[in-house]
């Protein structure tokens, strides 16, 4: 192996390394930034020597779709959903239509409404060739690895037969706690955690969940002897199936009922159409006390040839009824599905849904996390869906309740940015657009920066740095600072004098948020005001010493700290490496923003000007910009305006003060220049003579 063959394989075997960590362990053992320079590195060597190019390169997974671990397989029986009833008058009228319809009596087995993920089991000959999850009805994906891992799932069955098993897969209530006290992002409900199991790309991984499987419904390729429901269930169960035998029997005659009951050996309650009523009610109660969740119950006729009379619409069948507990929390549809691309590039795909109010307010945008989200859910343009506002907040789509008709299938992202068309790579279950000038992503860091978590600025808000960026007078954070705002604003409608100034009061006024909060707002992953907190305290309290840290690649420095992981350490010295981060911290430091933490805290400094109403003109040797004397005023308790007014008190006057200036004589407003400020703050106390006699009034 020559030198360049050898670094070829040892990047794949890395790679592979830091895939699997994150992707399937879900521990990330290095930084974005790290894992893209060694992917480059080896995607760059590839495309030099293409004959070193393996089939088992972490660069041949890269844009393809995760769901190619999962491929799309068309059913050969239609797997249909149910239609819903709300109320037992509901059921039951429905149960009489049917009766009527037949001019037949029925008998009604009602089983409970497993909540979990449908799968259709193929068997040929008597083997399980298939597991394939319901997808649209018409094609699923074969998730068949994941199924088998399953061991209620029988992998052949005694009879040589060739036929589908519908049952549902699901998690037990016991084992989802177990298991979601573990997850660093725990799941709303058992279903979400089964279908994201079902999902994993390792069944290595899904065999340590320890799913169950219910199933309730057989479809034989020849004809069976088969006459009725329960003898199917019978049969499936005598197959070393699982079925739930937590079911009931009703015909017009109970007593017909317990005899049909026990020819098929299963066990369950058995009555007249006039105990349905009290059974549903009861149910419904009890459903509390099952190690499983359901939503509700399943009414299905028994009869095989009544339900072939009675046939199909294109979505359920008409010889079974569910009976739902309760009805959607709230019901809608996925008018589109948009993605928005994040400051640090990362690539979020939104459903727009039909308006809907959820506990109390309208719901038209619902984030979709990423791509394997989607997939758990099968969601695609056009569906019908059940959402909620999880712990009463943020809107999650809990499930689709019914395709879209001749819909295209599950959604999948795009693969070239919405905004800079750039192509977007996937790291892990997210996908990030690479370009770091994207204007979206220019567009989310300004608004990072400006924003309360960041330099807090007063009276600018996102429309206004959207102004700006279009007009493409900013195109990062330091532009902010050297702006015009004046010349930038006089012809923008919206933008009158008084906002235009307040703008500016707000820039000025940031240049005085204290390091912790600069630091903040750079950006930094996983930086957030803890994070800068936790720096600080610990000694890191300028930017000098932490881009030692990060220049030397000191990543045990900020491990030895507690509270800091190694992840988080890798990610901060990564970001203060980038030249651009670098670049933007050189112009902000030298605009005036705090780059040390500075130790007096600001209610330890006297209040002198507690009362007082500063305002600020001309230039400044020691206060440029002149933002940092309002600072000044301000943490000493006084308060600081724009403009001279009868109720300024005092304005600190520099060199070339105007209008200011001649207003505040006027209004016989005390006027103060550098020096005397600057004494002032060394003093502490304002002195009485000194203010006598330097003031002019
Ligand atoms: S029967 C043609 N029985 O509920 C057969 N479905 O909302 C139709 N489900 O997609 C299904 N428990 O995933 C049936 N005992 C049960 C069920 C059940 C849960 C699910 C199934 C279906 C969904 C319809």
């Amino acid at each position: 192996m020559n030198a360049i063959q050898q670094e070829v394989r040892s990047l794949i075997k890395q790679l592979s390394e830091y895939q699997k960590a994150y992707y399937v362990d879900n521990r990330p053992q290095v930084s974005d930034l790290e894992y893209d320079r060694l992917f480059d590195r080896l995607q760059h060597l590839e495309q030099e020597h293409p004959e070193l190019r393996f089939p088992d390169s972490p660069t041949q997974r890269v844009g393809s779709d995760l769901d190619a671990d999962f491929p799309e397989v068309a059913h050969t029986i239609p797997v249909l959903s149910l239609d819903k009833s709300y109320s037992s008058e509901q059921l039951l009228s429905w149960i009489q239509k049917t009766e009527t319809k037949l001019d037949e009596q029925v008998g009604i087995v009602i089983e409970e409404k497993i909540d979990g993920i449908s799968i259709v089991l193929y068997y040929e000959e008597g083997v399980l060739v298939r597991a394939v999850t319901r997808g649209n009805g018409a094609v699923g994906n074969d998730v068949t690895a994941n199924v088998r891992t399953i061991s209620s799932v029988p992998l052949s069955i005694p009879t040589k037969e060739t036929l589908a098993v519908r049952g549902e897969v699901y998690l037990p209530k016991a084992s989802f706690a177990l298991l979601n006290e573990q997850m660093e992002v725990p799941f709303a409900n058992p279903r979400n955690l089964a279908a994201g199991t079902i999902r994993r790309v390792k069944s290595s991984q899904v065999a340590k969940v320890p799913l169950q499987i219910f199933v309730y419904e057989g479809f034989w390729e020849s004809d069976t002897q088969l006459k009725d429901h329960l003898s199917i269930l019978s049969a499936l169960s005598s197959y070393g199936f699982r079925i739930n035998e937590n079911l009931a029997y009703f015909t017009q005659d109970a007593r017909i009922a317990k005899q049909k009951l026990e020819e098929a050996n299963l066990s369950g309650f058995a009555g007249s159409f006039a105990d349905i009523a009290s059974y549903l009610d009861a149910h419904t109660k009890q459903r509390r006390d099952l190690a499983y969740e359901i939503d509700g119950l399943v009414a299905k006729v028994d009869e095989l040839s009544f339900r072939e009379l009675l046939g199909y619409t294109e979505h359920h069948p008409r010889w079974a009824m569910a009976y739902k507990f309760e009805s959607p929390q709230a019901q809608t549809e996925i008018l589109a599905i948009d993605v928005q691309v994040g400051r640090t590039g990362r690539v979020t795909p939104v459903a727009r849904v039909r308006p809907v109010q959820v506990a109390g307010s309208t719901i038209s945008n619902i984030t979709l996390h990423n791509q394997d989200y989607i997939n758990m859910l099968e969601l695609g343009l056009g569906d019908s869906v059940e959402i909620s506002r999880r712990g009463d907040v943020i809107p999650a789509v809990e499930r689709v309740i019914e395709k879209a008709e001749g819909g295209q299938g599950t959604y999948h992202m795009p693969t070239a940015c919405p905004v800079c068309a750039s192509t977007l790579v996937q790291k892990g279950a997210h996908t990030f657009c690479p370009n770091p000038h994207c204007p979206q992503q220019v567009k989310g860091r300004i608004e990072f920066f400006i924003g309360k978590d960041g330099m807090d600025i007063e009276n600018f808000g996102p429309e206004t740095a959207s102004v700006l960026i279009d007009l493409g007078l900013v195109s990062d954070v330091d532009d902010l600072y050297r702006l015009d705002y004046r010349k930038a604003l006089a012809d923008q409608s919206g933008f009158g004098e008084k906002k235009i100034r307040l703008i500016e009061e707000g820039i000025q006024k940031s240049l005085n948020q204290p390091f912790r909060k600069v630091l903040v707002a750079l950006g930094i992953p996983e930086l957030g005001k803890k994070g800068a907190d936790i720096l600080v305290n610990a000694g890191l309290d300028s930017m000098e010493k932490l881009l030692e840290v990060a220049g030397t690649q000191d990543v045990q420095r900020l491990v030895s700290i507690r509270q800091i992981g190694e992840k988080s350490a890798q990610l901060y010295i990564d970001a203060l490496n980038d030249p651009a981060m670098l670049r933007r911290i050189e112009a902000l430091a030298s605009l005036g923003l705090s780059m040390v933490e500075q130790q007096q805290k600001e209610t330890d400094l006297a209040q002198i000007f507690a009362g007082q109403v500063w305002c600020v003109t001309g230039s400044f040797e020691h206060f440029n910009p002149r933002g940092l004397a309002l600072g000044e005023v301000e943490k000493r308790g006084g308060r600081t305006v724009s403009s001279v007014t009868g109720k300024t008190t005092h304005l600190l006057a520099g060199n070339g003060a105007g209008s200011k200036l001649e207003a505040a004589r006027k209004l016989g407003v005390a006027i103060v220049d550098e020096q005397m400020f600057l004494s002032l703050l060394e003093s502490g106390v304002p002195k009485r003579e000194e203010m006598q006699g330097e003031f002019s009034f």
